[in-house]
């Protein structure tokens, strides 16, 4: 069990992709399954995909994993869940995600994007509560992110290490899930440090800089799956329209409870979309 305070992922000659790999072997020895072929991670609203997918062969505490961290919020999942789609195809879900704003450093925000990888997952499904800054959107809906902007002002890539994001939010996996929902929209997702919901004006600043969707995850995570050469379909959903887009102030509570209500809908279209992957 890894303590929130003794984290391999810190010691100073740290190789996070070797971690990745050890993460990867507790996964095939305590799943039993050796490899995965797409992993999930559930953001806020989304945590009922997993009983949709497919039959749930094992379900595992993070913290049995190596190098994940625990979970900093409660009604965060912490669980990590090997599926098996009626199709054949093993999928990792992964409950439990670290946040940037807990101040544990890049490394463990991605650690479990790279250990995906390492379980040899080749598509990476992450998915996230975020707010609208589009005034024709609703609380409720999901939307396909098509692109980001990462205002963290850090990254998961450690030196001179130069990766292409060029259809980082892969354009063949969007088509696929239009094919579910033709319906779906998609949109900028615009990462910011948090734990504070952004000011109105913070969100006109987005606005104007192309971002449609104002979050506090899945940019950092997108770019380390695209190192890791995985293909990304990311979802978010609109759990509230965007401080000053929305005239009322937001509230945590509020945010839950949207996804709540949104969970069944968008839960059965991304297991939807998932075997059609
Ligand atoms: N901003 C940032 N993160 C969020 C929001 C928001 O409005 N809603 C849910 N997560």
């Amino acid at each position: 069990m890894t303590d929130i305070h003794d984290n391999p992922l810190d010691a100073p000659n740290a190789d996070p992709f070797e971690i990745a790999a050890r993460a990867a072997a507790d996964i095939a020895r305590l799943t039993g399954v050796e490899n995965h072929d797409i992993a999930l991670t559930l953001g806020s609203g989304w945590g009922k995909a997993a009983e949709l997918i497919g039959e749930t062969i094992a379900t595992i505490p993070a913290t049995e994993v190596t190098g994940f961290s625990k979970p900093a919020l409660a009604g965060h999942v912490g669980t990590l869940r090997s599926i098996r789609t009626p199709g054949g195809k093993n999928v990792l879900v992964i409950g439990a995600r670290t946040h940037y704003y807990e101040n544990h450093g890049v490394r463990r925000v991605v650690h479990s994007v790279r250990t995906a990888a390492a379980t040899g997952a080749k598509i990476m499904v992450l998915t996230n509560g975020a707010g609208g800054a589009r005034e024709s959107w609703k609380p409720g809906q999901p939307v396909l992110i098509s692109d980001h902007i990462n205002l963290t002002a850090d990254s998961p890539l450690e030196g001179a290490t130069f990766i292409d994001l060029t259809d980082l939010y892969s354009t063949r996996l969007r088509d696929v899930a239009r094919t579910i929902d033709p319906s779906l929209d998609e949109g900028v997702y615009t990462q910011f440090r948090g734990p504070h919901y952004e000011t109105p004006a913070e969100v006109q600043m987005a606005k104007k800089m192309g971002g449609d969707i104002v979050g506090m995850s899945t940019a950092l995570e997108a770019i380390a799956a695209r190192e890791a050469g995985m293909e990304i379909l990311g979802f978010s959903l609109i759990t509230n329209l965007a401080a000053g887009i929305q005239k009322t102030p937001l509230s945590h509570t509020e945010v839950i409870e949207a996804g709540q209500a949104a969970e069944p809908v968008i839960s059965a279209l991304l297991a939807r979309v998932v075997e059609a992957l």
